[in-house]
C-alpha cells in the first residue's frame, strides 16, 4: 500500500515535470513573419472563445490549416511508406507527439522550435490499410489524373516524383531557420528509419527584407484569406466569413458523409508553381501603358498592377487606380475592400466599367467577390504556401531570362486547404481562372487569368487573350505570348486531425 502510494506520487511528479517542460517557453520570438498588410493571428483567448462557440477542437487541428501564409521557412518532405507496420507503430508512439496543433502556434510562448505537420495521399491511406472513404473524388484519384483538367500543358514539366501516385505522404516542417527545419527532419527520419523513403523535397523561404510576404513577381501575397468561423473573431472589412466546414471536413457547413475519425481534418492541395521572373519583368516593361501624366516607369508599374488587381505593395488598384498607395496597402480594414462600386462617379456600372480594375485581374478571377453579388460562393480556400528559390541574380536580370540552373528555379510552393477539392482548388482553377468567359455578365469577356490562367488543352506558350488591361481602351484584347508561370505538378493530401495518428491511421 505504502510503496504503491509512493510510486504514484513519484509518477505524478515525473508527469508534472514532463508537462512543465513540454509547455515551457521555447521561443523568444515568433516563428512567423508579420508583414504590415496582413492581420495578426487571433490571440489564444479569442481563438478559444471562437472555437468554443463553433465546436472546433483547435488542439486536434494541425497548425498549418488555419493560419495562412506566414511561414518564414518551410520544408515539404514527400515520402513513400515502405514498411507500414513499423511506420504505424512509430506514428503513434513518436511522431504524433511532434505534430503541432493550432493552439500551439498562436502564442510565441507555446510555439515549438519547428512546427511539424503530416498529411497523406489516397495511396498513402491505402498503404496504411485504411479503407474508409473520405468522400472526396479529387483526393481519391490524385492530382496527376487531372493535370489536363487543371490546364497544365502536359506533364513534361512535372517534377518526376509527382508523376503517378507514388507519394504516400508529406511532412511539413516550418520554422524561422533552415537549420531548425533540417534538424527536425533528421529527427523525423531517425524515428522512422527505413520504414519510409524520400520521394522529393522542396524547401521554401519568405523573401528577404522589404519583400517579405511578397511573391517572386514582387506582389504582396496572402491578403485575401477568409475568416473561418470558430477561429477568427475579428472580421475585417471585405473579408469573407466562411463556415468552418468549408475548410475543415465534418464541421458545420460540410454536408458530405465523413468517417468520424476524419472530423477536423482538411484536404491539402499542393502545387509547385515555377515563376519566370525576368521574363515577367521584361513583358511588363515592354508593354507599359501610355496613360497621360504618368512617367514611363509609372506606366510600366500600372500595367503590372492591372494584371494582378493590386499594386506590388498590396494596395487594391480599384481604390488606387493610378498610383500605388502604401497607407492603403497597410490598412487591413481597407486592403480587402472590393465592392467595385464608385458612387462618386455618377452612373458607374461595374459590369461595363473597368477603368479602375480589369475584369480579368488575377484577384478578380480567383475570387470574384462583389461581382457575384454574394460573397458566400462556396469556393473559398485557405492558402498556406510559401515562396521558394533564390532572388533573381544579376546575370538573369541583365539577360532578362531565367537561368536553366535548377538551383536558381524559383516560384511558389502553393498550398490550399479546403473540405472539398472539386469545389475549392479545382473549381477556382478550372471554372474561373482558365475560363475566358468568366466573370460572366461583363461587357467584354475577360479572358483567362493573365498570371495563372491557361488556355485549356493547348501547348505551352499558346497566346492567352485577356481584356481590360488598358484603361484607355477597355475593350481591347491583349494577347499574352509568354507563360510566366509553369506548373511543376503536385499532389492532393488529407491533413488528418492529430487524434487519428494514434487511432485509425496507426491501427
Ligand atoms: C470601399 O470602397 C468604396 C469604393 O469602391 C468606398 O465607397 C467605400 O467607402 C470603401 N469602404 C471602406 C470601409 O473604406
Ligand atoms: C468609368 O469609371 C471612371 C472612374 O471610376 C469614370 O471616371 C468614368 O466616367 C466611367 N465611365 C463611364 C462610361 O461611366
Amino acid at each position: 500500500m505504502k510503496v504503491s502510494y509512493i510510486a504514484v506520487v513519484i509518477g505524478l511528479a515525473v508527469q508534472s515535470a514532463l508537462a512543465v517542460s513540454k509547455f515551457q517557453p521555447r521561443r523568444t520570438s515568433s516563428m512567423f513573419i508579420s508583414p504590415p498588410a496582413l492581420p495578426d493571428l487571433p490571440s489564444p483567448q479569442d481563438a478559444r472563445t471562437a472555437s468554443a462557440g463553433d465546436g472546433l477542437i483547435l488542439d486536434d487541428i494541425q497548425s498549418d490549416i488555419l493560419i495562412g501564409m506566414r511561414k518564414r521557412t518551410e520544408m515539404f518532405f514527400f515520402f513513400s511508406v515502405d514498411d507500414p507496420t513499423t511506420f504505424k507503430s512509430k506514428l503513434s508512439s513518436d511522431i504524433k507527439s511532434l505534430i503541432t496543433n493550432t493552439n500551439q502556434v498562436l502564442s510565441v510562448s507555446t510555439q515549438p522550435i519547428t512546427a511539424v505537420n503530416i498529411a497523406f495521399s489516397q495511396t498513402g491511406l491505402n498503404a496504411l490499410g485504411v479503407t474508409d472513404d473520405l468522400g472526396d473524388p479529387g483526393f481519391k484519384n490524385g492530382q496527376f489524373a487531372v493535370a489536363a483538367k487543371l490546364g497544365d500543358a502536359g506533364t513534361d514539366n512535372w517534377v518526376p516524383g509527382f508523376k503517378g501516385t507514388n507519394i504516400h505522404g508529406v511532412f511539413l516542417l516550418a520554422s524561422d531557420t533552415v537549420d531548425n527545419v533540417n534538424d527536425e527532419l533528421a529527427n523525423v527520419q531517425n524515428i522512422l528509419g527505413s520504414s519510409i523513403s524520400e520521394v522529393y523535397r522542396l524547401t521554401g523561404s519568405a523573401r528577404p527584407g522589404d519583400q517579405t510576404g511578397h511573391e517572386h513577381f514582387g506582389f504582396m501575397d496572402g491578403i485575401s484569406q477568409p475568416a473561418v468561423q470558430g477561429f477568427t473573431r475579428n472580421v475585417l472589412n471585405g473579408q469573407a466569413v466562411v463556415a468552418p466546414g468549408e475548410i475543415l471536413v465534418g464541421e458545420t457547413g460540410d454536408n458530405v458523409d465523413r468517417p468520424a475519425w476524419a472530423i477536423g481534418g482538411s484536404f491539402l492541395a499542393f502545387r509547385q508553381v515555377q515563376q519566370m521572373v525576368p521574363e515577367f519583368s521584361k513583358f511588363v516593361a515592354d508593354n507599359a501603358l501610355s496613360v497621360p501624366g504618368l512617367t514611363q516607369q509609372e506606366n510600366e508599374d500600372l500595367f503590372g498592377a492591372r494584371l494582378f488587381g493590386r499594386w506590388k505593395s498590396g494596395a487594391p488598384i480599384d481604390l488606387a487606380p493610378l498610383h500605388d498607395d502604401i497607407d492603403l496597402a497597410h490598412d487591413i480594414n481597407r486592403n480587402n475592400n472590393f465592392t467595385y462600386q464608385h458612387p462618386e462617379s455618377a452612373g458607374f456600372d461595374f459590369n461595363t466599367n473597368q477603368t479602375n480594375c480589369p475584369f480579368s485581374a488575377h484577384l478578380r478571377k480567383v475570387r470574384p467577390r462583389a461581382d457575384l453579388g454574394d460573397e458566400n460562393t462556396g469556393h473559398h480556400i485557405m492558402r498556406s504556401g510559401i515562396t521558394y528559390g533564390p532572388e533573381v541574380t544579376d546575370a538573369e536580370a541583365s539577360a532578362q531570362q531565367s537561368s536553366t540552373d535548377p538551383d536558381l528555379q524559383r516560384g511558389l510552393a502553393f498550398i490550399s486547404y479546403q473540405s472539398n477539392i472539386a469545389q475549392g482548388f479545382e473549381f477556382i482553377q478550372e471554372k474561373w481562372v482558365n475560363n475566358a468567359n468568366f466573370i460572366f455578365g461583363k461587357s467584354t469577356p475577360p479572358g483567362v487569368d493573365p498570371i495563372i490562367g491557361r488556355v485549356p488543352n493547348t501547348a505551352a506558350e499558346t497566346p492567352r487573350d485577356v481584356s481590360g488591361t488598358d484603361p484607355l481602351d477597355q475593350a481591347k484584347v491583349f494577347s499574352l505570348d509568354v507563360e510566366f508561370v509553369v506548373s511543376r505538378g503536385g499532389e492532393y493530401f488529407f491533413s488528418p486531425p492529430i487524434s487519428a495518428l494514434s487511432g485509425v491511421l496507426a491501427a
